[in-house]
């Protein structure tokens, strides 16, 4: 099949969704600047937990997540579901992870111990060609006004829970981070910026675009591991499709 007789869906895959035949064929790839997302099916060589522990082992980068440990599970839980979108049964809107931290986790892993087989489908969307497509203005109002995301609405433990700054940026090692969570728990507000109705502006702009515009669908199967670059991809997923859907994920933050 060449590639005008492929779909855009499929053209998209075969774009930014690349797999791997072994893990440590993984692993090596996650150590080169990413800018595909990475998956990896286990066939029973290991279990889920020697798994993880040993990209983590070789990654040699993780991220300790104060609240959730190092792996944070991500099943439907009533207990939690009104205060943690990750915990509902909601679909998650197209977001970065840890928007709200001085450093964002540059990518991090989902291990897929249980799949949803009618919801609870991953998106993607390439930061990219939302770059590319944003009015030169909104770019500018982006990079020079100030942003506060916070990890949530009402909570506050540690200085690591609040970010000030622009949404687009680069950190000490010269990659581009943007940073992206605006939703009805925690919206983006606008600390401080050159032109207030031009920052407001872009924010509506990028909304807008990410509501409008086709995102990557990913239905990952049990017992794949995905790496995502977190500097590349916003990413989200679509409702679970019940509250009594088993889906369940654990996720891996890596600096
Ligand atoms: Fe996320």
């Amino acid at each position: 099949m060449n590639n005008t007789t492929l779909s855009l869906h499929e053209r998209r895959h075969s774009q930014f969704i690349e797999y791997k035949d072994t893990l440590n064929d993984f692993i090596s790839q996650m150590q080169q600047p990413l800018d595909k997302i990475l998956i990896y099916r286990n066939s029973n060589e290991f279990s889920r937990e020697s798994l993880l522990q040993n990209v983590i082992a070789q990654h040699q980068k993780i991220k300790t997540n104060d609240m959730f440990g190092d792996i944070r599970t991500i099943k439907y839980d009533p207990r939690f579901s009104k205060n943690s979108i990750a915990l509902s049964a909601n679909a998650h809107h197209l977001h970065t992870d840890g928007s709200f931290c001085k450093f964002p986790p540059s990518c991090f892993l989902l291990y897929f111990e249980e799949t949803d087989p009618h919801g609870g489908v991953s998106t993607f969307l390439p930061v990219a060609e939302m770059l590319a497509a944003m009015p030169a203005a909104f770019l500018q109002a982006i990079t020079e006004s100030n942003f506060c995301i916070t990890r949530s609405r009402h909570q506050t433990t540690s200085i690591d829970d609040v970010y000030i700054g622009p949404l687009l940026h680069n950190n000490q090692a010269g990659e581009q981070i943007f940073r992206w969570r605006n939703d009805n728990k925690v919206p983006i507000a606008i600390e401080s910026a050159p032109d207030l109705n031009m920052a407001a502006s872009a924010i509506n702009w990028i909304q807008t675009y990410l509501s409008d515009t086709p995102y990557i669908e990913y239905k990952a199967k049990t017992d794949e591991l995905i790496c995502i670059p977190n500097y590349s991809f916003l990413h989200g997923r679509t409702k679970l499709s019940n509250i009594s859907s088993s889906r369940c994920v654990y996720r891996v933050w890596l600096q």
